[in-house]
């Protein structure tokens, strides 16, 4: 019990410091670039959102404040968390900005979240930019689901930012209650969620433009003390980042890579000359033991005339085009089982443990399995099911 609840510490510790990952402004800048080459006018009289942020530390505030009038924007708002909410300890230090400022009170800017707005030239300089934003306490702790913000949220137009990484799904399902334009960041493995996933294989969700295979390097509190487990740190222009795979961005924001159709060869052309040695060579592509589809471990790897359905890596999502594909499901738990209601087989399930496998499954598992060219049974790493919408001849 007592290991329980020291496992269970550890793990909120683990999952509430990378709460306080701070995105950097060349990040988003990159993405952002791509939904305004697709439409400039995209935040034209919007009034854009930027809850669990906070200027002092994040760029987010800073990069659409800079970029107010470029964008045309109605109106900025910003929200942050008050650090005696936070999970993790930042030892919050209030800035000369903040102290300097007649309204300061020490205990408020502890227990308050702030408010962050931009609309008009405060300054009288002739532009509006980030010296204009005004700012006040808010009433409450700035938690994106108090009245308070969800107010805030049910008046703008798009909502964009990094919401804390263990709160990624209810902050998803908080911006769906009154659907939104969003951009977010989160992880790609939140697809394996039944929710997150009906989203895509709908079209009411996809990835941002960033490729997310590099995955992201955050900006971490100064007093983040590295471990084993956050073992890519590095400094940079002084600042302590660290780097999170698996990271990308989830929007309903249309930009232009979703609109590019991979370029692919034939399936007898892939088995001949593909660059993956896995194919090349190949008599066929394999089958899956328990569903009507064949295996494509590789995007790239894609048959261009294949007409039935295909088990691709969750990479092929950066890739995706809606012209091009169709999602049919996901390759394993309950979102397979809504596509097929056969799991591994007995038979299977033994092979698997015969050639080694060391995951915990059994008779009927609802997962994708295939037999290799040497006989052996094998499980996948997580794949999408997918269907061209018009295979070449
Ligand atoms: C991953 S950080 C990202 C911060 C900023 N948006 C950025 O990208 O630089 C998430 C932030 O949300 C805050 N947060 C945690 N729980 C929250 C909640 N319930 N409501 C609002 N903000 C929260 C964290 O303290 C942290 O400052």
């Amino acid at each position: 019990m007592e290991q329980k609840a020291k496992n269970n510490n550890l793990y909120k510790a683990k999952t509430s410091k990378k709460d306080e990952f701070y995105t950097q402004y060349h990040d988003i800048e990159k993405e952002i670039n791509a939904y305004l080459e697709y439409n400039p006018n995209v935040f034209r009289d919007k009034i854009i959102l930027l809850p669990c942020d906070d200027p002092e530390w994040s760029s987010f505030t800073k990069y659409f404040a800079q970029n107010f009038e470029y964008f045309g924007l109605k109106k900025l708002i910003s929200t942050s968390y008050a650090p005696d909410s936070k999970n993790y300890n930042t030892n919050y230090q209030p800035s000369l900005f903040e102290v300097n400022n007649p309204q300061y009170d020490i205990k408020k800017t502890k227990k308050n979240g702030k408010i962050f707005t931009l609309t008009k030239d405060k300054t009288g300089d002739g532009k509006i930019d980030v010296n204009d934003l005004e700012w006040h306490y808010l009433k409450g702790d700035g938690d994106f689901n108090s009245p308070e913000i969800k107010k805030l949220r049910d008046d703008s137009d798009i909502i964009i930012t990094n919401p804390p990484f263990s709160l990624f799904r209810d902050f998803l399902n908080w911006i769906l209650e009154e659907k939104k334009h969003f951009l977010i960041i989160g992880n790609i493995n939140a697809i394996s969620y039944t929710d997150v996933f009906s989203l895509i294989k709908k079209g009411e969700m996809w990835l941002g433009s960033t490729n997310f295979n590099t995955g992201m390097y955050f900006k971490v509190p100064p007093d983040f003390i590295y471990s084993s487990t956050y073992k890519f740190e590095k400094e940079k222009n002084g600042e302590k980042v660290n780097r999170v795979p698996g990271v990308c961005w989830f929007t309903n924001i249309d930009h232009g890579r979703r609109h590019v159709q991979l370029k692919l060869q034939s399936m007898s052309d892939n088995l001949k000359y593909s660059k993956h040695k896995e194919i090349k060579g190949k008599k066929a592509y394999t089958k899956y033991d328990n569903y009507d589809a064949i295996d494509v471990p590789f995007t790239l790897a894609i048959p261009s005339d294949f007409d039935g359905i295909m088990g691709v890596p969750i990479t092929f999502l950066d890739k995706f085009s809606p012209e091009q594909f169709e999602i049919i499901g996901q390759g394993q738990g309950n979102l397979f089982r809504e596509i097929s209601p056969k799991g591994l087989s007995k038979k299977f399930v033994e092979d698997y443990y015969k050639a080694g496998g060391t995951g915990s499954i059994k008779e009927d598992h609802p997962v994708l399995g295939y037999y290799n060219e040497n006989g052996q049974a094998i499980i996948p790493y997580m794949r999408i099911l997918i269907k061209h919408k018009k295979p070449t001849k």
